[in-house]
């Protein structure tokens, strides 16, 4: 039967279906994350509510902007989406010119921008939300908020947002940025907490993560085991990202020896690849926190690597005495933060690519990573160099996996 398979064209639908570039635009190819679509379609119901969609890069806010809405479509009213990308030259006037671009009157000639030639101000916009008929659904995502550095523009978002609770239709405004919190990409947030409903985002659970792995595997009639599963999911940490790049070499190098069956040894042989897909800046910013000065041997490389073998609270942190233990096992003797607190404190600050981050106070610092997908990386490489030993590998991914499972 094997001899009939089209290798080929199965290598094909691998690419297609992993996809650790781009963000989802398809509800079937969209895993998880039931109850915040849930809340996102009644905030669209809602009148003179607007979301605000934030959280760590690489989550999958941009999916999730993208499919939500995607099955409100009535018989009487139709959803029209008008998604944009802010970028770090943005005003309001240059923001809100990309959406009017993308809307078009059918009593004018052009796009709606063109009847702009002065700047766009929060009541102009107004003006032309109220526009949208009733059996019309407007739903304008702002994407890529946090790159905005234009405070103004911050000020005259929220004054809009205030005055839209006049409109009598129903647009919703859903805008979309990497934060831990809302503080920095909303100027003045007490004042319109009613109207904009914070939607954090949080990492998939290891349960959306299997379920984006097993159900692209049963798509290409491919077969992972168990333990297959597993590594992926613990590599992946809850981002996506990593879940599709080592679905998707897993079931290439299963395909490059004529096999429809992924198992644990596939996944580790596909390490390499996935980490030459990681974007460059994690890539160069592990070179400089783990950097030999004068070509002098030092810990960094065994610090993050045990900072990444850490558990953490909920929201990512880790303090430097719960890095004692995985340190003492890759370094095979005991270590005391007396130890390495210089080595945290360094690859804190821009010395060493400030990979971490530090706060709190003095004695009860809490570190985490600057960039979620460093972590997945550092495991993944420090395995691959040695410096974590598959023992050491072993005994903190059973002991993650279970704190994990609870
Ligand atoms: N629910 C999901 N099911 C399956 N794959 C997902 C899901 N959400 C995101 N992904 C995948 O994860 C990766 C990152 O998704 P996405 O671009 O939406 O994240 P993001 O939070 O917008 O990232 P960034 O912070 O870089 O803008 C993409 O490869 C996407 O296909
Ligand atoms: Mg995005």
């Amino acid at each position: 039967m094997r001899a009939n398979i089209d290798w080929k064209s199965l290598r094909k639908e691998v690419l297609e279906t992993f996809t650790p570039g781009p963000a989802i635009n398809e509800v079937a190819q969209f895993a998880g994350r039931k109850a915040t679509i849930q809340r996102l379609q009644d905030i669209a119901a809602e009148r003179a509510r607007h979301a605000i969609i934030f959280g760590e890069r690489g989550v999958g806010k941009t999916s999730l902007s993208n499919i939500f809405h995607k099955d409100l479509n009535t018989a009487t009213r139709t959803v029209r989406e008008i998604a944009v990308d802010a970028d770090s030259a943005d005003s309001f006037d240059s923001l809100w010119r990309k959406v009017f671009r993308r809307i078009q009157w059918s009593d004018a000639e052009g796009p709606l921008d063109l009847q702009f030639p002065g700047e766009i101000e929060p009541d102009h916009v107004y003006l032309q939300l109220a526009r949208f008929g009733q059996n019309e659904l407007p739903i304008i995502i702002l994407d890529e908020y946090d790159r905005i550095k234009d405070d103004a523009c911050r000020v005259l978002m929220t004054d809009l947002i205030k005055a839209l609770t006049r409109l009598a239709n129903n647009p919703t405004l859903v805008l979309v940025g990497v934060a831990e919190n809302i503080v920095t990409l909303v100027r003045d947030h007490a004042s319109i907490s009613r109207n904009l409903v914070q939607v954090p985002m949080h990492r998939m659970t290891n349960e959306e993560i299997s379920e984006v792995v097993t159900s692209r595997t049963r798509r290409l009639r491919m077969k992972i085991s168990q333990d297959a599963v597993w590594r992926i999911t613990y590599f992946s940490a809850g981002l996506p990202f990593y879940a599709h790049s080592l679905g998707k070499y897993s079931a290439l190098t299963a395909i490059e020896s004529q096999r429809l069956e992924i198992d644990e040894n596939t996944v580790l042989s596909s390490i390499d690849r996935c980490m030459a897909d990681v974007d460059y800046t994690i890539t160069e910013s592990y070179t400089r926190a783990t950097e030999k000065i004068y070509r002098k041997g030092n810990i960094f490389a065994q610090v993050l690597a045990a900072c990444a073998l850490t558990e953490t609270n909920d929201i990512g942190q880790f303090t430097a005495s719960s890095v004692e233990e995985p340190l003492s096992a890759i370094m095979g003797k005991p270590y005391e933060v007396p130890a390495f607190s210089f080595h945290l404190n360094e690859m804190s600050g821009p010395e060493r690519g400030a990979v971490l981050r530090k706060t709190g106070a003095r004695r009860t610092f809490q570190y985490h990573f600057a960039e979620a997908t460093m972590q997945p990386y550092i495991i993944m490489k420090s395995l691959k160099e040695g410096i974590i030993s598959k023992e050491v590998f072993d005994r903190f991914k059973v002991k993650r996996q279970k704190a994990l499972a609870i």
